[in-house]
């Protein structure tokens, strides 16, 4: 990274010193590297009297790439994009695609810079896009991530429109603080979490009355948590000021889980001290709510970027991660019973350890079989109790579902959902050890 920075810096010098090169040298690299005293060194090397075989292909493969159709699979590939500039150093005339190689020891880390151009107000400004293949290494443990689930998207909604916008929204949210204050009620967002309309909020409401909306202790408190992220609200009667029918929707399933696994007068008490794992719990709707209502003893929720991301940040501005809690927010890797990341903390702190209780509404039955299989292997066997949300109808893929959880688990039930959700069809999976 250090080079990065000397690159980003001396961005102009560089690129007049690499056209210069490559006129009087011919095609090569340049190669930055420390020598024996630790001091930076920048040289240029024609390709023929590159001795790295690692470099001759990998330029040879980049080249022809380029030669090829002019496109490049940008799936695990590292890209820094360099600052702009307006104006071309002294002697070049067109920005050319340039190659560097960043040495770390006795391995390379080739990079191909790609010049873009961008038109603002009329003037032209120049920018370099650093790309580098994974190394090779990095390469064969994505391969085998991807093989375990924990890498690569298993999501089936992932690779669609509605998944790439919606992940589109979740990434714009986190870093920019003007559309985080309303993610919830783009459009792109709603088609994934949020569909919930008007109409079925007040039938959700008038159930929640009817269960008893005290038990999840003071209600004010669940006004707060549809202050943040800006979503639809309507004044419901029952509940005596505005609310979003999503988070009404959470509300409700608390009251489900709780009257699924809680004994007769138990009701929203059983959650009192539970260990909860969720996977794909979005923006953290349902695991605010649950905190408001109980006293958890550890939640663990189980997303993909950047949807973890922006559920940290949800639930970070909802004081339900703070320094007292024992909220985790973890991407798949996190909950790997063998991840090969030795830095991972995340894994550390839940590995081994069980749950009372698995939630996934409407999120693990939205995974491929590679995605399954992972939290089969991973999650399932460590689980006292799951509570699944289900979309899923053709009678094969249910059946093979249930046969999978009948592995784990003594009871496994088919609840409907109350009430039901007026375009999806939902019902819901009970099991229990
Ligand atoms: C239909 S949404 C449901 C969100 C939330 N549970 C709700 O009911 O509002 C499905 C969620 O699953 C998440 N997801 C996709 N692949 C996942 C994976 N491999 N592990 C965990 N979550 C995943 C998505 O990012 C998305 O937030």
């Amino acid at each position: 990274m250090e080079f990065i920075h000397l690159i980003r810096e001396k961005q102009q010098e560089l690129i007049r010193l690499y056209h210069l090169e490559q006129e009087q040298k011919d095609m090569g690299v340049m190669v930055f590297r420390k020598d024996a005293h630790n001091n930076a060194q920048v040289i240029y090397y024609p390709l023929e009297s590159i001795r790295s075989t690692y470099i001759v292909q990998r330029l040879r493969a980049m080249v022809l790439a380029m030669e090829g159709n002019n496109e490049l699979k940008l799936e695990n590939r590292l890209i820094i994009t360099l600052p702009q500039f307006d104006e071309l150093p002294e002697g070049v005339d067109v920005p050319k695609v340039m190659y560097f190689c960043i040495m770390d020891g006795p391995s390379g880390r080739l990079f191909q810079l790609i010049p873009q151009s961008t038109e603002v107000d009329g003037k032209l400004y120049y920018y370099y896009q650093m790309i580098a293949d994974p190394d090779p290494d990095e390469l064969e443990k994505m391969e085998n991530e991807k093989a375990r689930g924990v890498r690569g998207d298993t999501w089936t909604i992932g690779p669609t429109e509605n998944g790439k916008w919606f992940k589109q929204v979740c990434l714009l949210a986190l870093g920019n603080e003007p559309l985080f204050k309303k993610f919830r009620c783009a459009r792109e967002f709603r088609e994934i979490i949020g569909n919930e309309n008007e109409s079925y909020g007040e039938q959700i409401a008038q159930a929640l009355e009817a269960r008893g909306l005290d038990e999840l202790g003071d209600i004010r408190n669940f006004k707060y948590l549809d202050e943040i992220g800006g979503p639809d609200k309507y004044y419901y009667a029952e509940i005596g000021w505005e609310m979003s029918p999503t988070t009404l929707r959470y509300m409700n399933t608390a009251f489900d889980i709780a009257d699924s696994f809680g004994g007769e007068d138990e009701g929203i008490d059983w959650f009192e001290d539970k260990k909860i794992i969720e996977v794909g719990g979005g923006y953290g709707g349902l695991c605010s709510v649950l905190h408001q209502a109980a006293d958890l003893r550890e939640y663990t929720l189980v997303e993909i970027e950047p949807v973890r991301g922006l559920a940290e940040r949800y639930l970070t501005e909802a004081n339900v991660i703070n320094n007292e809690s024992t909220v985790n927010v973890v991407t798949p890797q996190g909950v790997e019973l063998e991840s090969d990341d030795p830095e991972l903390e995340s894994a550390e702190l839940t590995q081994g350890e069980d749950w009372d209780l698995l939630i996934s509404e409407y999120a693990f039955c939205e995974l491929n079989q590679t995605g399954m299989e992972f939290y089969y292997r991973n999650v399932f066997p460590r689980v006292k109790n799951c509570y699944l949300g289900m979309n899923i109808w053709e009678e094969a893929r249910k059946n093979e579902i249930l046969a999978r959880l009948q592995e784990f688990f003594t009871t496994v039930e088919e609840h409907k959902v109350t009430p039901e959700h007026p375009q999806w069809k939902r019902y819901i999976i009970v099991c229990k050890k």
